[in-house]
This record gives C-alpha cells, sequence and structure tokens, in this order.
C-alpha cells in the first residue's frame, strides 16, 4: 500500500541523498521496492524530474514550480498557519473552500492553496482573476476580537505581504487603504476578509491573499491591463512562488501574534509608514455613496478618516479609494 506519508519521506530521502538505489529507498522508509515505484512514478506526476539509472538508482533534478505542501511543509518555520493544508489543482475558490471548511471547523491557520481559481473572488462583489504565476490561497482565523475591528485584519495582512516583498526583491511596495498591495502605482495583489460573527463573537475569519509574482503583462484581462501588475513585470525577473509563500506565512504569524498581544496600536504606525492613501485627495465609492476629501488618518478601528471637501470629517470603513482629478 503506498500512502502519502511515506511518499514524503521518499522525496525527503531523494532530496538529501545525491543518488539512491530503489532498494536503500524502500529500506530507509520501511516499504517494499514496489511501494518506492509507485511513489517515484506519482512524484514525476506531480511534476518532480527523477532519473533512474540502472545499477545506480533514483536522482531528483528539479521539483516542479507548484505550492505542493512536499514542497511547503519542509521548509515552513510557523506554529499555527499552514499547519494544515489542503492543496488544489483547480478550485472555484480558495475564499469559498475556506469558508466551507471554517464552518465545519477546521481550527486556525487552516491554509487553502489552488494553482488555479475559476471563480476567484475580489472585494465587493468583484471577480478575482487568477493568473498563472500568481499565489491564490486563502487562511483561517479564530481571533478572540471584535466584529467592530474586522479592518485590522487587511491592515496587518497588508503589512506582512508588504515585508515578505521587500524580503523577496529588496523593495516595498505601498499599501493602499484598506486591503491593496501596490507597486509603481499598479495593482499587484489583494486582500479579501470575510468573517461570521454574531454581535459581540467573532465565529470565525476568513483571509484571502492574491498576489501576481510571475504573471506576464499580456495574461491580464484588458479591463485590468493598465491597473494591474506582478512583480515579474515590475522587475524584470521571476520569483519563487514557495518561497514567497513561505515568508508570507510566517510574516502573517509573526504580525497577528503582535496583534493579538499588544493590539493595533502596536501596528498601525507600521502601516502609515507603508501607506500609500494617506494625505492624497481622494475619492471614495462606498456602495451608492461617493465621499471627496483628503485622506487625513486611519483611526483604532482601521477605518479611514477623510477631511471632506466641505471641512467636515468623515471616518469611511469601506468602499473604493481612488486619486481626486
Ligand atoms: C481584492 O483586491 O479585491 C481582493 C482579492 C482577493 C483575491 C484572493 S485570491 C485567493 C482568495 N480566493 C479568492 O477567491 N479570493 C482571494
Amino acid at each position: 500500500m503506498s500512502n502519502p506519508d511515506s511518499r514524503q519521506l521518499v522525496l525527503d530521502l531523494l532530496r538529501k541523498q545525491g543518488k539512491i538505489s530503489g532498494k536503500q529507498l524502500g529500506e530507509a522508509a520501511g516499504i517494499s521496492r514496489s511501494a518506492v515505484w509507485k511513489h517515484i512514478g506519482r512524484l514525476k506526476e506531480q511534476g518532480y524530474n527523477i532519473v533512474s539509472t540502472p545499477g545506480e538508482g533514483y536522482k531528483l533534478l528539479s521539483s516542479p514550480d507548484r505550492l505542493l505542501p512536499s514542497e511547503l511543509l519542509p521548509e515552513l518555520n510557523t506554529r499555527v498557519l499552514g499547519r494544515e493544508v489542503f492543496y488544489y489543482q483547480e478550485l472555484s475558490s480558495t475564499q469559498e473552500k475556506a469558508v466551507e471548511l471554517a464552518k465545519q471547523g477546521y481550527p486556525e491557520g487552516t491554509l487553502i492553496i489552488a494553482e488555479k481559481q475559476v471563480s476567484g473572488k475580489g472585494r465587493l462583489g468583484r471577480n478575482w482573476e487568477s493568473h498563472p504565476g500568481s499565489v491564490c490561497v486563502s487562511l483561517i482565523f479564530r481571533p478572540n476580537m471584535r466584529p467592530e475591528d474586522i479592518l485590522h485584519f487587511p491592515l496587518a495582512t497588508g503589512i506582512a505581504a508588504a515585508r515578505t516583498i521587500r524580503n523577496l526583491t529588496g523593495y516595498y511596495p505601498g499599501l493602499k487603504w484598506p486591503n491593496d498591495i501596490l507597486l509603481s502605482g499598479r495593482k499587484l495583489g489583494g486582500i479579501l476578509t470575510e468573517l461570521a460573527a454574531e454581535p459581540d463573537k467573532l465565529h470565525y475569519l476568513v483571509i484571502g491573499i492574491g498576489i501576481n509574482i510571475n504573471t506576464p503583462k499580456p495574461c491580464f484581462s484588458e479591463q485590468i491591463q493598465s491597473t494591474a501588475t506582478s512583480l515579474v513585470t515590475e522587475y524584470g525577473q521571476e520569483f519563487s512562488r514557495l518561497g514567497f509563500l513561505q515568508v508570507l506565512l510566517r510574516e502573517m504569524e509573526a504580525i497577528h501574534s503582535q496583534y493579538q498581544e499588544y493590539g493595533f496600536t502596536s501596528i498601525r504606525e507600521d502601516w502609515k509608514a507603508l501607506n500609500v492613501t494617506l494625505g492624497r485627495k481622494v475619492t471614495i465609492q462606498d456602495r451608492d455613496k461617493v465621499i471627496q476629501g483628503t485622506a487625513q488618518d486611519i483611526n483604532l478601528q482601521g477605518g479611514l478618516v477623510v477631511n471632506t471637501n466641505s471641512g467636515e470629517y468623515l471616518t469611511v470603513t469601506s468602499g473604493d479609494v481612488a486619486d481626486q482629478f
């Protein structure tokens, strides 16, 4: 019988050893030669380039550019995030799946990964284009917080995403309130937050993150050609999606535990240092309301404080922010 745990063991052995025979693999993993053979076949199907030379054994030449748990987990140094992983080659939306799993009681940190989303969800009921080379994931959280503080989550996640991008490229992107990640004024990624709560109790919260890493510009639809970007477009080189996800999970865990322990004030200045919204003259479209003014600050709930053109101060908690022309 070939089970995924012994497959992971076979893969780990292939990674560690330059060359290893089927017999040695079987002995070290405690499985039969035919089970080894089946595992090798399955790994090749997943995109691992493994060669076998008669009399010498197996050799791993390269691993696939996929966010497989077998690739993600060995180097993942988080305590909670990504400890339970659901991986899909294709899915309608990781967000929908995460909500379904959260309702079934899956724990904080459960991670849903899709290489391809067929109906990716964006904010405000929009569609999210998920193209090859992007990272599309959702995570379940069960934080001890008041539902009205919900905005803290996308803001904290934005900081984690910005730090991750800086770790990969050497440069920080800008954060546009409340959930956009920008490079050169174009959208590199977005964050989607959904929750289930009673008036004073939060049951679960699902955070979805979509980032364009190695997505070539021509992949974007005509509607977003001029407003979307990717790391490969900006830097002219590809980056490891796997490395991105590993660092992202670590940074998210760090910022969320800081938030849980010290509260929003401890991360508010970090968000402000990365933001590209404050100080600008903006137009905010919030459902059927349009507000115009200067984005002044974010308040203790993460809302955007706007000094309107008529001199009045308003706090906005949702909507789309655009520059005022
Ligand atoms: C936005 O900027 O509108 C938010 C985009 C969020 C997209 C991500 S991709 C992973 C997760 N699954 C989805 O269906 N949406 C989020």
